[in-house]
């Protein structure tokens, strides 16, 4: 079975790890934490990174250093994971969602100014399988309406935009950079690792201290057992922090690594006229962290059957995000409020990802084109 991800563990993580063990800093105290923290926020072109457990309260963080008034709306994409939505409506909020742009597959960003209302606080753009969101549109309405942007780059680790190309300085800067904050995941599926961990990265030292509290029971650094705010044990240890650092210094490998899946799927499936593959806007580099396929109605089969086919014959696929509108979680807080999201429709059955880990080599990657060919053509 070729998987449809697997994590690469280098010497270099087990190295950092046995250090942690042989000293004793095992919990969330030590060099590690500082330094993920401190080297993954200056990759990213940010000043202050908070570690914390996973990429799903590293959101929920964020949205509560925003201290949402119930009923405060917060935009976002319903193509992407329910851990977005969660932590709008854990902090009290509503999302209010917008449908995907039928290329990138992000969220359609001419939709947003519809959706502001006196409700809305923030955006939150979700760049999704490793394609960045276009983001200037988003930063100027947020500027225009004064709304916070909460940016989930998760899935978009390293990959980049191209801001300001209708100016004389058009520059490249990296997902994870933009608005007030921005949150990612280090799942094992993800470029970088550690196992298990999130971090939130923000240029305003009042967040970062804001997010540093919050994700450590609201402890006051003057008055340690004195809580004034609500707070949650949100905190990443000093192993996990280890083994993201080894993942970091390796970085521009597992981007390249990650590139070359991702042009050399394209070259050998851009013939099947029933399927849709990932682009890369001129804007954006895309670091395909899923290479994901859409099927045309002309295919004559969904994306569970073709799933099913593939794994048969020994080939691991996962099917697109749901949408949140179909979420049945949500019945009573969004569908009512929320038409139709026809792209988002045909994405959630009619999308899955093929296997995009970084063990995939390219007798793996002819072994899955071949097979995709033999039963889509
Ligand atoms: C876009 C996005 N945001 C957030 C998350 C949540 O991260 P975690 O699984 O670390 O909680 C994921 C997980 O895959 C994701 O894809």
């Amino acid at each position: 079975m070729i998987p449809v991800n697997e994590p690469v563990i280098g010497e270099r993580e087990i190295e950092y790890v046995m250090d942690c063990l042989r000293t004793g800093w095992i919990s969330s105290a030590g060099t590690y934490i500082e330094r993920f923290e401190r080297e993954w926020a200056a990759y990213c072109g940010r000043r202050f990174g908070v570690a914390m457990c996973n990429g799903s309260v590293a959101l929920q963080a964020a949205v509560a250093a925003l201290k949402l008034k119930p009923g405060d709306e917060v935009i976002m994409p319903t193509f992407t994971i329910i851990s977005c939505a969660f932590a709008i409506v854990y902090n009290g909020g509503v999302p209010v969602l917008v449908d995907s742009d039928p290329r990138t597959w992000c969220m359609d960003v001419d939709q947003i100014e519809d959706k502001i209302t006196p409700q809305t606080r923030a955006i939150m753009p979700v760049h999704i399988y490793g394609h960045p969101v276009d983001m200037d549109p988003v930063m100027k309405l947020a500027q225009e309406h004064d709304l916070a942007v909460i940016e989930d780059a998760a899935e978009a680790h390293g990959a980049e935009y191209l801001t300001g190309r209708d100016t004389s300085h058009p520059t490249w800067k990296r997902c994870g950079s933009f608005g007030d904050m921005s949150c990612f995941s280090f799942y094992a599926n993800k470029l970088i690792t550690t196992g298990e961990g999130g971090m939130v990265l923000t240029d305003n030292p009042d967040i970062a201290e804001r997010l540093r509290s919050l994700r450590n029971l609201s402890f006051q650094p003057q008055r340690r057992f004195y809580h004034e705010d609500l707070g949650f044990n949100f905190r990443l240890t000093n192993i996990q922090a280890a083994i993201g650092l080894a993942q970091l210094e390796r970085i521009d490998q597992i981007i390249a690594h990650k590139r070359w899946m991702g042009q050399e799927y394209t070259k050998r499936l851009q013939d099947i006229k029933c399927l849709q593959l990932p682009v890369e806007k001129a804007w954006a580099k895309n670091v395909y962290w899923m290479y994901g396929i859409v099927l045309s109605r002309e295919a004559g089969l969904d994306a569970f059957h073709l799933a099913e086919i593939l794994f048969k014959k020994g080939i691991e696929t996962r099917p697109f995000f749901l949408g949140m509108h179909r979420q049945p979680v949500f019945n009573y807080d969004m569908r009512p409020k929320e038409s139709r999201f026809p792209i988002s429709e045909v994405l959630g059955l009619q999308g899955l990802y093929l296997p995009s880990g970084l063990t995939l080599n390219m007798d793996h990657l002819g072994k899955i084109c071949d097979i995709v060919h033999e039963v889509l053509i």
